[in-house]
């Protein structure tokens, strides 16, 4: 549905790159799509002296550059027209007034009602959110409670870099906005394949009986990158590390998503709430010290994708002698009644050998092992293990559903040799998938806050993962080094190998 019209966006923080690489295309793709509501002003807000026409010029030179072949330059002018720049120091709170009518008149040119609903998007450093909230609040621009909707407003991360930041953040965040105005992105909760995992737990009636402590060994998930530190990144990820980038939201995430209980309702709240019981309900997956279920790697020099890459503290802005960590591998348990005693092993880090995302639920052997499995490469076959059977999802590169059993080998023996079901959204749907931010986008539009993270679901993944920063950082020892285009340090190895698994190494197309 494409949101009633009315809706006015705002981009605080629009000289940066979020908002020319991502905000700006997924926003003319819904309009390409008509999902953009009649007459909806985009207004570009930043610090620098520009015009409406140098915004757009700007803009279209970076969404032409990524679009190639695919630009068309008539929906284009069409779409720029809606598009506004304003300028504005965000930390400077007396003038939001002036800001204020700026958009008002926008507005007004664009046809829009004199109390639209405004979406802002607070593509800034962190640093800027409150005093970009209390400017909204000094020209009263927020409006009272019973007008709530009327105004969005959409955070990126880092939420903070612990419990204690992220509370505080919390803190003045809610003393101008209500929790239900605030729309927390992760951008995870956007793509196509993450989405689906709920509808293929809830929508089918043949796998869900099987997720529980009664048939599953241990869960993987994986968010490998084969990319360093790209660009000018290294800055920002010295400060912030494996944990805080990636673990801390996306792939706790992920967690939430297969392991939670089924909402009573498919909404917002009833969603928010199941996920929150999952991250009430983690342990660490071993007693002792943190080293025996939370490990930490950073990459030496290596080859990555066929090519030699330098090690993590020879990287651009990265302190030569840092110790922030580049992989991460964590052992947990979800304390409760479906998942009590199955491991989830979690794993991220950069200058991995691939780029893939996935979760694969290793269920349990058959309790008889009444046949020999054989596994053949062409002609030549090789008596193996038992293979379990494996669900696997695979969020990127190649989305798809994969279920692997253990089938008759044609022939006069009774061997079994694993095969594999799959589901390719690629050639199934033979469409291109939305981007996480078009879907995320439409859904503030729309007011829909399912995709988004809830302050409550935040703290507690702080709750968690606190602890073992707090750990990391006052200890004397280094992470584990690694080489660059390997699957990471040997302790997350070992801390697998201690529940007699190993991790899937997937190859990005591979189940
Ligand atoms: C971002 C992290 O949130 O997610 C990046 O800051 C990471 O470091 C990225 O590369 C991964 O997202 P995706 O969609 O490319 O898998």
């Amino acid at each position: 549905m494409t949101p009633a019209p009315g809706t006015s966006i705002v981009i605080f923080g629009a000289s940066g790159d979020l908002t020319s690489r991502k905000l700006i295309p997924a926003l003319f793709r819904l309009f390409q799509q008509d999902y953009l509501p009649a007459g909806c002003p985009i207004t570009g807000v930043a610090r620098r002296e520009k015009t409406h026409e140098q915004f757009r010029q700007e803009m279209q030179e970076v969404v032409s550059a990524r679009l190639g072949k695919r630009f068309d330059p008539q929906a284009w002018d069409q779409f720029a027209s809606q598009l506004f720049y304003e300028r504005l120091d965000l930390a400077d709170i007396d003038a939001y007034s002036a800001l204020k009518d700026s958009l008002q008149q926008i507005e007004s040119e664009c046809g829009i009602p004199q109390e639209p609903t405004r979406v802002v998007y607070l593509a800034t450093s962190p640093s800027l959110f409150s005093a970009a909230v209390a400017g909204l609040h000094a020209a009263e621009m927020i409006p009272p409670r019973e007008y709530a909707d009327k105004l969005r407003v959409v955070v990126e991360k880092p939420f903070g870099r612990d419990l204690e930041s992220a509370i505080t953040l919390a803190g003045e965040l809610d003393r101008y906005l209500h929790e239900d105005q605030i729309f927390r992105i992760d951008h995870y909760l956007g793509k196509e394949t993450v989405q689906n995992i709920l509808l293929f737990r809830f929508g089918n009636a043949i796998f869900e009986p099987l997720l529980n402590r009664s048939h599953v060994d241990h869960v993987q998930i994986t968010c490998a990158e084969s990319q360093g530190m790209e660009g000018s990144r290294g800055g920002y990820y010295d400060t912030s590390g494996a944990m805080r980038d990636v673990l801390q939201n996306h792939v706790l995430q992920l967690l939430c998503l297969i392991g939670m209980d089924p909402p009573s309702l498919f909404q917002a709240r009833e969603i928010r709430d199941e996920k929150l019981k999952v991250l009430q309900a983690l342990r660490p997956g071993s007693s002792g010290p943190i080293v025996n279920w939370a490990i930490r790697g950073q990459y030496m020099a290596g080859l990555c994708d066929g090519k030699a890459v330098p090690a993590y503290r020879e990287e651009d802005r990265v302190r030569p002698n840092s110790n922030r960590e580049t992989f991460v591998a964590m052992k947990v348990l979800i304390d409760n009644w479906r998942w009590a005693g199955v491991p989830f092993f979690l794993r991220t880090g950069k200058r991995l050998p691939k780029q893939v995302t996935e979760i694969a639920i290793q269920f349990k052997n058959p309790p008889l092992n009444l046949f020999s499995t054989v596994e053949c490469d062409g002609d030549l076959c090789d008596l193996v293990e038992t293979r379990p059977n494996q669900l696997i999802i695979r969020i990127q590169p190649r989305e798809s559903i994969s279920l692997r059993f253990s089938t008759k080998r044609p022939g006069m023996n009774y061997q079994v040799q694993p095969v594999s079901m799959d589901f390719d959204y690629d050639q199934h749907f033979k469409t291109v998938l939305p981007e996480a931010y078009e879907r995320l986008l439409l859904d503030v539009m729309r007011g829909d806050s399912t995709l988004f993270t809830r302050n409550d679901e935040l703290e507690a993944a702080w709750r968690f993962v606190t602890p073992v920063l707090q750990a990391w950082e006052s200890s004397s020892s280094s992470p584990e080094l690694y080489p660059a285009g390997t699957w990471g340090p040997s302790a997350a190895d070992r801390l697998i190998a201690e529940a007699k698994a190993f991790w899937r190494a997937p190859t990005g197309t591979d189940v």
